[in-house]
This record gives structure tokens, C-alpha cells and sequence, in this order.
């Protein structure tokens, strides 16, 4: 498949990182952590120029950690990332501004003592994209493109709203004219009235810069809303990927299929008590991955080969692929069922 950015086999390991006081301990045989963490495995994937990739999967399974090597904030153990053929890193260091990031928490991400209009043209002065001089006009242009009155470069993110905040995050990344936006969970701390407007922005933005776009988030519909490929990680790895409308409606894989029937619904039970559906088990922990598929211990589906082997990603299609002895079972299964969220 033709694509624009090219990751290629990435991995990302933490060591466990020891205190000097740590390391004697374990020296001497105290209960201390030494294992390594592979937060991801394995991951070759293509984007294509223009594309939005929504990328899900439960908490801790790596989504942020790989969002962060594509961006080229944190460099993988092994493995490459390219842009139109060119890599993100060399020797672990960015060398490029081709990407940008918007990360979920603006008020964390944005420096509370500098005047947000500074904030904005720091990065595009240094990079040569304006001048000090010309530094006011041109974020004054990406404060309108937002959405934010050009006027108010000048205050400090004390005095915006939440909504308001990520809007100048969203600005800063888009001032340093990125071909490919990596959001991680831009809309999970606003309230759901103002996240309807930002994933709007991002919409609009997105189709007007003709951005290639890695859209992280825990909410599905807003996946949904926003992608046309879909990328479900599990465990460090990429378990299933395809068309949003593809992998939505008939999931090939078993977690994907747990995960989009997870999405919280309120159901009143006869004593008109709550509930939710929740996925049954928990993420293994990734200091000891499971045998074989990682994802056995909890999956109906699974059988003998399911315990030994890890499954290979086999292509379904040009453009959707899934990692499962059994998926014919699972997509036989869910051939009739519509497990998209309204
Ligand atoms: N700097 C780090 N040092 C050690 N372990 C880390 C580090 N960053 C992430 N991890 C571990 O890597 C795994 C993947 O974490 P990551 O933050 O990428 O998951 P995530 O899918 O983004 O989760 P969430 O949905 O909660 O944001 C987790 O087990 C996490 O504890
Ligand atoms: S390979 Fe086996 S255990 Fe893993 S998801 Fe498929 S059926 Fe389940
Ligand atoms: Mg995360």
C-alpha cells in the first residue's frame, strides 16, 4: 500500500529505570522491579498523505508511547519511522518539524509564564517560518484559523478556558506548517459540549491543510467521526486495522469486537438498576506478556494454537489486516451484528 508516513517495525522497550539505592537492592536480592516494559512490538503500519488514522485500545496497551515515536519525541528501540522517505530520527533526536503533536492536557502543555502569542511563534521563529518581526501578524493569522480572537496573544493561558487552551495547542502545532498531526486524546479533558466543537476544528483543519493526522482517544464514536482507517491496538501490538466503517461493523478480531461492545451503555434492568458492559478480564501486565497471542487468556475464540503460536498479520484486503488464528470464525460470527456505536 502507497503511503506517506512509514513506520517499520517499531518497538519501545523501558527499562526499568533504578535508582542507584534500587540497583543495590536488587543486588543483594530485594523485591525490586527489573523487568522491562515492551510498550510496543512489532508495529509496521502505513499512513497515507491526507489520511486520519484513529488509533484505540484500553489504557496502557501503547497508544501514547507510540503516538510519541511517530511524533519523534521519544526514539524506539529499534525500528524506523519516515516521512515521505525521510526518517523523523537520527540517533534518537528529532530532525524534523514535519510532525507536531496536541496532546490531551493544553494547560500541562503550555507554559504558564509566557504569553500564549509567544508560545505560538517561539517554535516558528527558531525554524525560520517568521520572522521576530513579523511574529505578531503571523500568529494573529493562526489565532483567526482556530477560531481565537487575534487580539488576546498578549494573556497568559490562565485567563482562557479549557476549550480556548487546546485551541492555542492546536495553533502552536499548526504554526510549524506539520504535514502530519499526531493528537493524543486532543478532546478527553474538555466538557463534551466544547469537545464537539475542537473535533469539528479538527475536522476542518485537517481537510483544509490536506494533514495526514494519527488521532489517539479512548471514545470510539469520536474515532468513528474522525478517521478513515482505524489502527486497534492491544498489548504493544497492532491487532486489527481497516476502513473505520470495515472494522466498526464486522470487527475481525475478537478484541476489537470486546472493545467496540464495551463502549459504556446504560441499560435499566428490570429493578431499574445501572449497568455497563465491560470487557471480561484485564490487560495483562506488559512485564509479562501472556504466551502466544497476547490477548488468549480473556478471548472466547481461543484454542490450543491460540496458547502456543503469536498470530502473523495477515492482509484481508489492500487496506484491512488482522492478527488472529480465527478471525473467519470471528468476522462468520459477526457477519449480521452491527456492533457500531450510534
Ligand atoms: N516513560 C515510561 N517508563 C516506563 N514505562 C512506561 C513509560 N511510558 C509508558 N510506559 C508503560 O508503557 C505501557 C504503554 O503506556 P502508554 O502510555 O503508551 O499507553 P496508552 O495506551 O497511551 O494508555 P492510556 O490510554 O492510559 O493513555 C504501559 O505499561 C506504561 O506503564
Ligand atoms: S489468536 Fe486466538 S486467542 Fe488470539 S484473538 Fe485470535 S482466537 Fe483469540
Ligand atoms: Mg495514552
Amino acid at each position: 500500500m502507497t503511503g506517506f508516513v512509514h513506520i517499520d517495525d517499531v518497538a519501545r522497550i523501558f527499562g526499568p529505570n533504578l535508582t542507584t539505592g534500587e540497583r543495590i537492592a536488587a543486588k543483594l536480592g530485594g523485591k525490586v522491579e527489573t523487568r522491562s516494559v515492551r510498550a510496543v512490538s512489532d508495529v509496521s503500519l502505513s499512513v497515507r498523505k491526507g489520511e486520519t488514522l484513529g488509533l484505540v485500545g484500553e489504557s496502557g496497551c501503547g497508544k501514547s508511547t507510540l503516538g510519541r515515536v511517530i511524533a519523534g519525541i521519544l526514539p524506539p528501540t529499534s525500528g524506523t519511522v519516515t516521512i515521505d522517505g525521510t526518517p523523523v530520527m537520527e540517533n534518537g533526536t528529532k530532525i524534523t518539524t514535519r510532525v507536531q503533536t496536541v496532546f490531551q492536557d493544553p494547560f500541562a502543555s503550555l507554559d504558564p509564564r509566557m504569553k500564549v502569542g509567544d508560545t505560538v511563534s517561539e517554535g516558528p521563529i527558531a525554524h525560520g517560518l517568521t520572522t521576530k518581526a513579523n511574529a505578531r501578524t503571523y500568529v494573529a493569522e493562526w489565532f483567526t484559523r482556530v477560531g481565537l480572537d487575534p487580539v488576546w496573544v498578549d494573556r497568559y493561558p490562565h485567563q482562557f478556558s479549557g476549550g480556548q487552551r487546546q485551541r492555542i495547542a492546536i495553533a502552536r502545532a499548526l504554526a510549524m506548517q506539520p504535514d502530519v498531526l499526531i493528537c493524543d486524546e486532543p478532546v478527553a479533558s474538555l466538557d463534551v459540549s466544547i469537545q464537539a466543537q475542537i473535533i469539528n476544528l479538527f475536522l476542518e483543519l485537517t481537510r483544509d491543510l490536506g494533514l495526514t493526522t494519527v488521532f489517539i482517544s479512548h471514545d470510539l464514536s469520536v474515532v468513528q467521526h474522525v478517521s478513515d482507517r482505524v489502527a486497534v491496538m492491544y498489548l504493544g501490538r497492532i491487532v486489527e486495522l481497516g476502513p473505520v466503517a470495515n472494522v466498526f461493523g464486522t470487527p475481525a478480531h475478537p478484541y476489537t469486537k470486546a472493545l467496540f461492545g464495551s463502549v459504556p451503555k446504560l441499560v435499566l434492568d428490570a429493578d431499574e438498576l445501572v449497568k455497563f458492559d465491560t470487557i471480561d478480564g484485564e490487560v495483562p501486565s506488559p512485564l509479562s506478556p501472556p504466551s502466544g497471542c497476547y490477548y488468549h487468556p480473556r478471548c472466547p475464540y481461543a484454542t490450543e494454537v491460540c496458547k502456543a503460536e503469536q498470530p502473523q498479520t495477515e492482509d484481508l484486503s489492500d487496506v484491512r489486516a488482522v492478527a488472529c488464528h480465527h478471525f473467519q470464525r470471528v468476522l462468520d460470527s459477526t457477519k449480521d451484528v452491527r456492533a457500531v456505536p450510534e
